[in-house]
């Protein structure tokens, strides 16, 4: 037995490494399931009282301030409503998109006067909280974007409403 041991000892600790050690099998909770070690049994926890989600601090400063509005801003606004809004307001904001042709419900468009006085933190509110059927934007657009789509929507309500007399620039080179 003393000759043997040797070459036991090798064979034990290889049979010993193919145990499972595999974190599926340790004692755990299942999502959503019961767990004792709670008052509630609930496995899902509550964050605490008083936590702030990261970033929400910026975000709700981004959406009280409106940032200065140039080009590059009106750019943004008009990249992020032709991806968002136009399936259902269209491109030039008459709320004739694709899905609307299709038999989605219809917006009102942005060229009524009641949408046209309305101040561009209406817009703002509108893709924060959703209106009627149409619902929230909160979460796809951050907020400086609402107020970049907010910023383009009122240059498509101008470009809607303009005469040739308000833009020179278009009223020389016209024949
Ligand atoms: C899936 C279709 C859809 C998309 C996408 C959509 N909307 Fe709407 N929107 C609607 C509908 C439908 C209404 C009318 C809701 C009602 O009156 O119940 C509406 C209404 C509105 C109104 C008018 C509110 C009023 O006072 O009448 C504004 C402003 C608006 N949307 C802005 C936006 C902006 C900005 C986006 C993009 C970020 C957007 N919507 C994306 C469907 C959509």
């Amino acid at each position: 037995m003393r000759r043997l041991l040797p070459l036991l000892l090798p064979l034990l600790a290889a049979l010993s490494a193919c145990e499972d050690q595999s974190m599926r099998r340790q004692a755990r909770y299942e999502v959503y399931g019961k767990a004792p070690l709670f008052p509630d049994q609930a496995e899902a926890r509550r964050p605490p009282e008083g936590t702030v989600e990261v970033g929400a601090l910026s975000r709700e400063a981004a959406l009280r301030d409106p940032p200065p509005l140039d080009a590059a801003l009106l750019e943004r606004g008009r990249q992020r409503y032709d991806a968002i809004c136009t399936p259902c307001h269209g491109y030039t904001g008459h709320g004739d998109g694709m899905v609307v042709q299709r038999g989605f419900p219809a917006p009102p468009s942005y060229h009524e006067d009641r949408l046209r006085a309305a101040p561009a933190a209406y817009f703002v509110d509108v893709i924060t909280r959703g209106y009627g059927v149409m619902y929230a934007y909160a979460d796809r657009v951050e907020p400086r974007d609402r107020w970049a789509i907010a910023a383009y929507i009122r240059a498509l309500q101008l470009s809607q409403g303009a005469r040739v007399a308000e833009a020179p620039d278009l009223a020389e080179k016209l024949p």
